[in-house]
């Protein structure tokens, strides 16, 4: 035998970054913003207003945060992983973000596990009023968890692995980036009543703005039959 060597087969991992402070302040103009019904003393929501507020649309008014971080960290996506899913369009698409919104969550509140609809989604952590390391203790074995955002992905032998953000004070401000397909769990909180306050959105294919053919020497035509767009004939140009 000579030289064995380990070979690392290719998945889709996830990006992270911390956002400049002026990003954070932006984004929190924005919270402020689109929770009219909400009651701040600085950035601390001390009541949310209607239960049906406690999820809200967010817009970004200025494009601030789509040039500045979003066009960015897809790009830094494309080139450290490349394309998270396989193509079933006959032309490349543009991206465009598609949904944005907040949630203010309540101790008890959580997200069970679920993917979202698009290519690339987000969360960004702005207001966490709780130590993880210290949820977990509060009632040990009972709240395994507590607090934590957790990825949940098929390995290369296709078993189930998790990946784990305590989060705590030292996450706010930061931003996790992943595909869209990824499962992901929000673990609830319980040491205090204050509002965890993460924002999430999603970036998806521009369906009007087709570019060029995936496969150039595809013959368009007689895809676009088989596809039944067109009737057997019928001139495609
Ligand atoms: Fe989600």
């Amino acid at each position: 035998m000579k030289n064995p060597k380990a070979v690392d087969l290719p998945n889709f991992g996830v990006l992270e970054c911390d956002l400049e402070q002026s990003e954070i302040d932006y984004l929190w103009e924005k919270v402020k913003k689109y929770t009219p019904e909400a009651t701040w003393e600085g950035n601390t929501c001390v009541d949310a207003g209607k239960m049906e507020d406690k999820q809200f649309a967010i817009n970004d008014d200025e494009n601030i945060f789509t040039e500045k971080v979003l066009i960015p960290m897809t790009e830094n996506y494309f080139s450290a992983y490349g394309t998270p899913f396989k193509h079933k369009s006959s032309h490349f698409h543009q991206m465009t973000f598609s949904r944005f919104w907040g949630r203010l969550s309540k101790d008890g509140d959580y997200q069970s596990i679920h993917d979202h609809q698009g290519v690339f989604t987000f969360v960004v952590w702005l207001r966490i009023p709780f130590e993880g390391k210290v949820e977990r203790k509060i009632q040990p074995g009972f709240r395994p968890e507590a607090g934590d955002f957790v990825l949940v992905y098929p390995d290369t032998c296709g078993a189930l692995q998790k990946r784990t953000w305590v989060l705590g004070p030292g996450a706010e401000g930061k931003m996790l980036f992943f595909p869209s397909d990824l499962n992901h769990i929000v673990y609830p909180h319980y040491s205090t009543e204050e509002y965890r306050i993460s924002l999430a959105g999603d970036i998806c294919l521009n369906s009007i703005m087709p570019s060029g053919l995936i496969n150039p020497s595809a013959d368009f035509a007689s895809m676009a039959m088989h596809q039944g767009i067109y009737k057997t004939g019928q001139s495609v140009s």
